[in-house]
């Protein structure tokens, strides 16, 4: 990545307004900060050369690649369909989940590593596809770490896929609940995993499918449900899920909590290996997961723009920020890095990859 001078029309500032970004000459030397107000002699001055802000531009090849958007709108196209009728859950169907399966794989096998976007698809009408999505990706790359492949590797994907089917026959007004369940209504959640189960069954899935889909909501130390299992006793299958699951729900706004940070929510899941997760399971969402590739971009709470430098090796969720542009979109000229390691204060809101041409 590097930084570049942009030039702009005259017309983008004007007298007695204050000036919109940091102006430089060609130079690059400084001849407005943002925020001063432009006076009739500056403005002079400004209209009798060309003036430039200060944008940056990635050049820096990196191995990370984003899941390609197109690819991903397939597959919720297809999630879509499934999910607006039950009964397209017919033999012929899963026969072509498994070929939007084979998709799945075929992009994250072309790439080293991928990053996923977890919340750019999100609308209020289709959250329940982009999390069978998500978990899908998610799940899958947890596979590969931890070294599944072929025909196992297509299960956990199909699984990702199909996990929530059972909440067709929960009602849409309980899932989108903006206040606190009832006991009733929870006892109607928690019945998405046997519903998803009868639904697979009449499509006649693989075994594993099935246990997938009805243990993805058990805990490590027997505290989920349907059948509380513990341990090695839940279908390994189904222990990914729920890490995939997890991550992706407390990622995701809804109607009743904003979503959490990334970061955040790796942390209180690492927080919740060998209780309520598998602890193989959450070392390998650990190493597979990418929050911030370096050279790209973040934006910070403070509203510090800056780009990822450095990641510590086993703190990927802090890592050494530049500073490019200060809480107020001034380009900060000085060498300044915060170190997240150290600054616990600060933390990263989004990534940024968009690229200025
Ligand atoms: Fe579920």
């Amino acid at each position: 990545m590097k930084l570049i001078l942009k030039p702009i029309p005259a017309g983008s500032f004007r007298i007695g307004d204050p000036a919109p970004l940091d102006l430089f000459d060609a130079q690059g030397k400084l001849l407005l900060a943002r925020g001063q107000i432009v006076k009739a002699s500056t403005f002079e001055l400004l209209c009798a050369r060309q003036i430039y802000v200060l944008e940056y531009e990635c050049t820096t090849a990196t191995k990370v690649q984003r899941f390609p958007t197109e690819i991903y709108r397939n597959i919720l196209g297809f999630m879509q369909r499934i999910f607006y009728d039950a009964s397209l859950v017919s033999p012929e169907r899963l026969e072509q989940t498994m070929l939007t399966v084979e998709n799945i794989l075929r992009e994250l096998g072309r790439q080293e590593r991928t990053y996923i976007s977890f919340n750019e698809f999100r609308t209020y009408d289709n959250n329940t596809y982009v999390h069978s999505v998500n978990v899908s990706l998610l799940a899958t790359l947890i596979g590969q770490e931890m070294n599944f492949r072929g025909h196992e590797l297509k299960l956990i994907a199909c699984s990702g896929l199909l996990h929530d089917l059972g909440k067709l026959s929960v009602p849409l007004e309980i899932l989108n609940k903006p206040s606190e369940l009832t006991s009733t209504e929870f006892a109607l959640v928690r019945e998405h995993t046997l519903k998803g189960v009868d639904l697979l069954r009449q499509a006649n899935a693989p075994l594993e499918l099935v246990g997938a889909i009805r243990s993805h909501h058990e805990r490590w130390e027997g505290h989920g449900y349907p059948q509380g299992l513990r341990q090695r006793a839940i279908p390994e299958i189904a222990r990914i899920i729920a890490v995939a699951d997890v991550f992706d729900a407390l990622t995701a706004d809804r109607p009743y909590r904003a979503g959490l940070p990334p970061y955040h929510v790796l942390e209180m899941i690492m927080a919740g290996a060998g209780v309520d997760f598998d602890p193989e399971v959450v070392m390998a969402l650990w190493r597979c997961l990418i929050l911030y590739p370096e050279n790209s971009v973040v934006k910070l709470n403070t509203g510090e723009i800056g780009m990822v430098i450095a990641i510590p090796k086993n703190f990927p969720t802090r890592p050494l920020i530049r500073i490019l542009f200060d809480r107020y979109g001034n380009y900060v000229s000085r060498e300044e890095t915060v170190d997240l390691l150290k600054d616990l204060t600060r933390f990263v809101i989004s990534v940024d990859f968009q690229c200025v041409s």
